[in-house]
């Protein structure tokens, strides 16, 4: 069962979530040309080091690294190596820690230098699915609800919505119940209720919505190739609305 959290507890998730906003805004300004994406895990952990938290990601089922970095068609999960980041690129962040014993998660993509128009649009477009889901985050209304948000507007554009993955709850652990689908229908699903704590996290393709594993064992890729974009936040379902415990606008 998922939980509800009291106001003290979102705010003890809202402290790990701005450990992660604020490290996620120093990676959005120095992600450039010519980096790799190992770069970008040491300096994640690095500044989770001296933010005094922890990796949400490392060692989680074994997963190697503190960041996942996917670029281009790799849509969840990429693993951080010396793949050098050059213009063109399209690069989805993935970043979570835990502190004092609550986690908090977001996600974002970015261009390196100029992007071709369709990279620039699904990006944008992914980022209006994100806030589709979370603007549908409010008590009473059921996660079919949100689903059917976010995947309205991706495929209003020609895009897919990626099914293999969702969002979850988060709070005392990185995935907690409930699932979040980036899918679904108006009047189905759970109540969401005052308290509750969700990461919303859409992916979203310029092609089909089928992803596989790479034999890394945790790279999702587009089966067809095409570009994959992923943003996240870690939301609060409030009575006055969804509060964006991750917010990077007011740091
Ligand atoms: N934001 C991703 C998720 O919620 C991060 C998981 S990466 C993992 O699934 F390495 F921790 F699995
Ligand atoms: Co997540």
């Amino acid at each position: 069962m998922h939980t509800i959290k009291s106001s003290r507890e979102i705010n003890k998730i809202k402290d790990a979530c701005q450990v992660v906003a604020e490290i996620l805004q120093v990676l959005i300004e120095e992600t450039t040309e010519g980096i790799t994406t190992n770069d970008l895990d040491r300096r994640a952990y690095e500044l989770t080091v001296k933010k005094g938290a922890t990796s949400a990601f490392k060692g989680y089922h074994g997963y190697p690294k503190s960041l996942c970095a996917s670029v281009n068609e790799e849509v969840v999960h990429g693993i951080p190596d010396n793949r050098v980041l050059k213009e063109g690129d399209i690069v989805g962040l993935d970043f979570g820690v835990v502190l004092d014993g609550w986690y908090g998660d977001s996600a974002v993509t970015l261009a390196i230098g100029k992007v071709n128009s369709e990279a620039k649009k699904l990006m944008k477009v992914t980022e209006e699915c994100l806030y589709k889901g979370i603007e549908a985050a409010y008590p009473g209304n059921r996660l079919g609800d949100l689903g059917f948000a976010v995947q309205e507007h991706a495929e209003k554009h020609g895009y897919g919505v990626v099914r293999d993955f969702v969002g979850h709850g988060v709070g005392r652990a990185l995935h907690e119940e409930p699932q979040v689908p980036n899918y679904g229908k108006k009047g189905t699903g759970l109540k969401l209720e005052s308290g509750m704590v969700i990461a919303i996290e859409p992916m979203v393709t310029v092609g089909s919505y089928k992803v596989k594993i790479l034999k890394n064992n945790w790279t999702a890729v587009t089966v067809d190739g095409s570009l994959a974009a992923h943003f996240e936040h870690t939301v609060a379902v409030t009575e006055r609305g969804p509060l964006i415990l991750s917010d990077r606008a007011r740091l």
